[in-house]
């Protein structure tokens, strides 16, 4: 299994960070690849709507050629996808959902274009926030349970932890293990139909 893990906090080495780094860990220790990437040291535009990657067949097709473009190619040669993000008014940060919303070209439904190139491919969630995981994360989960849904992924789960005491509410045993025991559980999933970037 090849792991991606899309980092979108603006703050690259605190609450999201510090959590990612044993379920990296744990990944690496199976023997498995892990790619990370932070989102906030990149430039990625909105999706300005123009839907010209509907007509482009067989790759992502975006005019727009920014940073979003090496992501692609990470999530096309990826198995598993994982959305670390901190929980910012009830959804993820700005940066995440610019990431999302480019999607699109992904997703060839809407013109001359067929296909997709993702279908198949897991996708999970890690996430921080203040307030208790039910109240703040919920909003958050089910636009990608929707976005799962819309374009034939894998939705695999969630695991978060409340942000108490800064940084060391992520560098207990529990939040830790919490962590490696999602990355074991996802290091189970098989990978269905992987589509071949083309
Ligand atoms: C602008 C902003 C908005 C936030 N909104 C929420 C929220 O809606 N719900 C919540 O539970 N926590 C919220 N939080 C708290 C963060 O999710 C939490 O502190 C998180 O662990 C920060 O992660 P980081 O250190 O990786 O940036 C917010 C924090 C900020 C700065």
């Amino acid at each position: 299994m090849k792991f991606l893990v899309i980092m979108g906090s603006p703050r690259l080495d605190q609450n999201t960070a510090e959590l990612c780094k044993p379920f990296m860990e744990e990944v690496k220790a199976s023997g498995s690849e892990v790619t990370y990437i932070t989102l906030a040291d990149k430039k990625i535009a909105p999706c300005k709507g123009c839907w010209a990657c509907q007509n482009v067949s067989g790759e992502y097709g975006c005019p727009q050629k920014d940073d979003m473009y090496p992501i692609v190619e990470e999530i096309i040669r990826a198995d598993c996808i994982v959305l670390a993000t901190p929980i910012y008014t009830w959804y993820c940060t700005a940066e995440m959902k610019a990431m999302l919303d480019r999607y699109y070209g992904l997703n060839k439904f809407y013109g001359s274009a067929q296909g997709s190139l993702w279908k198949g491919k897991i996708i999970a969630i890690i996430a921080t926030h203040g307030y208790t995981q039910e109240y703040a994360v919920q909003p958050f989960e089910l636009g990608i349970k929707r976005l799962c849904e819309h374009s034939g992924l894998i939705y695999a789960g969630l695991y978060s932890v409340r942000d108490e005491h800064d940084l060391a509410s992520f560098q207990t045993p529990e939040a830790m293990d919490g962590a490696r025991a999602f990355a074991r559980f996802l290091l189970e999933m098989e990978p269905l139909g992987i589509v071949p970037y083309i």
